[in-house]
């Protein structure tokens, strides 16, 4: 199935396919860090997952949006500059937007602004494609569900889906062809001791793809044949590290299934390395503050920087150790 059909699928009874006249949509949606790891594709035209995961939504740092019509031609501006229609990051957001109107139909001007560093490993377009999606939802006036919308941002990244939530979320995997029932949703639980810090080793835009390094890993590596079995073990005991608010095991739970992620890279062929030094040398030492007594943990995602989890309490004692990391 392609993206359009799917798309004719959720909006079939929505008649307005043209945006407000004078209105300004304007969106924001947090970016999102997985504790269980989304890798690897079933399909790779509708992004839908070999596995579920879960993630945690970041408190203070996401994408805003604010889209509105436009008379002649696109507009995209990023971070208050004008970006080259050419980039890649505009090809992005224009096939995407692409998807729900017809060519010429109408134009639009998008200002956004992303607090995160783009294509670092920072889910910088999981926050982006949740917030455009609620931004042409508020535009185009669909009125649809937070359920539907997860499945319109999957189309646009595959973690997006679960940008549409504050706190804890699931993406269900699914097993439909047509990815109806994969979607995210909230876990109905609270836990504001629960922090997550980012240490930003290197802030520029990757070598290579999630997109890419998945694929090849998924039709490559040998070890990616236990992922599955790794991820649907790794979940259950997530969900009841979150339940029973174990921080322990659920810093442990989510250090294993990033380090067994970045494992089936490695072994892909050609090898998928997302490690700098400064990533090894950080990892030590969160592992020696453990050692101390110092209860940290860390995940680590299509990037060489590392995401450092630890309770409230212990804010200042993990700052002191690295005084560089700011707050998720
Ligand atoms: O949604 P994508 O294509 O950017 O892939 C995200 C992959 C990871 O960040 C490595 C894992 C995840 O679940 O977010």
């Amino acid at each position: 199935m392609k993206k359009s059909e799917i798309i004719s699928l959720l909006l079939a009874n929505k008649k307005n396919h043209l945006p407000q006249k004078n209105f300004v949509a304007k969106t924001f949606a947090p970016s999102n860090i997985a504790l269980i790891k989304y890798w690897g594709k079933r399909n790779t035209e509708l992004n839908l997952p070999m596995t579920s995961s879960l993630s945690i939504s970041l408190q203070n740092k996401g994408c805003e949006v604010e889209l509105s019509q436009q008379n002649e031609k696109d507009e995209i501006f990023l971070n208050d500059h004008f970006v080259d229609l050419n980039s890649e990051f505009a090809i992005r957001l224009l096939e995407f937007v692409n998807l729900f109107r017809k060519p010429n139909s109408w134009f639009f001007t998008a200002k956004i602004i992303s607090t995160v560093p783009i294509g670092a490993g920072l889910a910088s377009s999981a926050c982006g494609f949740a917030a455009v999606v609620k931004a042409l939802d508020q535009l185009l006036d669909w009125q649809l569900s937070l359920k539907n919308l997860s499945i319109l941002a999957r189309l646009g990244s595959g973690s997006a889906s679960r940008s549409l939530w504050d706190g804890f979320v699931e993406w269900h995997a699914g097993e439909r062809d047509d990815g109806m029932d994969s979607f995210a949703e909230p876990l109905e639980l609270s836990w504001p001791e629960f922090s997550l810090g980012l240490l930003i080793l290197d802030a520029r835009q990757k070598q290579i793809s999630s997109r890419v390094a998945m694929q090849r890993t998924v039709e490559t590596s040998i070890l990616y044949r236990s992922w599955p079995t790794q991820v649907a073990m790794d979940l259950s005991v997530m969900r009841q590290a979150i339940l029973d608010k174990n921080f322990e095991l659920l810093g442990q739970t989510a250090e294993a299934n990033a380090l067994a992620m970045h494992a089936t890279m490695l072994s892909a062929r050609p090898a998928v390395n997302y490690f700098l030094p400064e990533t090894i040398a950080a990892m030590q030492k969160i592992w020696q503050c453990r050692a101390d007594g110092l209860p940290v943990y860390f995940t680590q995602d299509a990037g060489p920087n590392l995401k450092l989890l630890f309770l409230q309490k212990h804010f200042s004692d993990v700052k002191e150790i690295f005084p560089e990391m700011v707050l998720g």
